[in-house]
């Protein structure tokens, strides 16, 4: 079967993209990742890509008058290299509801939370702040409003009494290493649907098991 053609966009170190350039690397994945777009110049993400042999381009929305033209730039790109799924990977610019439409079900987005809890920016700083036991990530589809939109796969993971942004992030990181993978597998695999705004996915073996936090005596 041919492999879903996926494009990524970034804007920085790019340790999801990796995730997702290891797991295409496998013969047997289903997807491929045939362009990695950045807006920000020399992102370290870049190097990644090439170094697996990816094509890259950069797009700076800075040499762009407004959203729509920078947006229509990304468009043309990924419409010329024959992409058909996009992946936002640390992408920091917000998309206008016409690209948003343009890709609707056929982008996804990696967040440092369980959505909808702590949407935007600092997920970290308002979980800890929020004084939650259990923090996590989630891969979603995109949607004009920012860190929504139906929610393909979640990871939880403990915050501990000592934790900062940075040791939680880092947690929460290895987290969103593994699950953003595991869902564009299972849309690669044509198994993902959007039925009113909720995802169904075809043989979904559900997790077992409950995370407690504290751990119980
Ligand atoms: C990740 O925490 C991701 O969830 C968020 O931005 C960060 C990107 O990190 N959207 P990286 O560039 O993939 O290392």
């Amino acid at each position: 079967m041919a492999r879903l053609k996926v494009g990524v966009l970034i804007s920085g170190r790019g340790t999801n993209l990796q995730s997702l350039l290891d797991a295409c690397a496998e013969p047997a994945f289903p997807a491929e990742i045939v362009l990695v777009i950045s807006n920000q110049p020399g992102a370290a993400g870049l190097g990644r890509a090439e170094r697996a042999g990816c094509a890259t381009r950069t797009i700076n929305h800075r040499e762009y008058p407004d959203r729509p033209a920078f947006d229509a730039a990304l468009d043309q790109a990924l419409n010329e290299a024959g992409v058909d799924f996009v992946c936002l990977a640390g992408f920091m610019r917000v998309l206008s509801a016409g690209m948003v439409e343009r890709w609707r079900d056929r982008m996804i987005n990696i967040h440092p939370s369980l959505l909808p809890s702590f949407k935007g920016l600092h997920a970290q700083d308002q979980a800890l702040a929020a004084g939650v036991r259990l923090a996590g990530c989630t891969v979603h589809f995109v949607r004009p409003a920012t860190d929504s939109g139906p929610i393909i796969a979640q990871a939880a993971v403990p915050v501990s009494g000592d934790d900062d942004a940075g040791s939680l992030a880092a947690r929460v990181l290895e987290a969103e290493h593994r699950i953003y993978p595991l869902a564009l597998g299972l849309i690669a695999e044509g198994r993902v649907s959007v039925v009113d705004e909720k995802v169904v996915i075809a043989g979904m073996e559900t997790a077992a098991g409950t995370l407690i936090n504290p751990a119980e005596a």
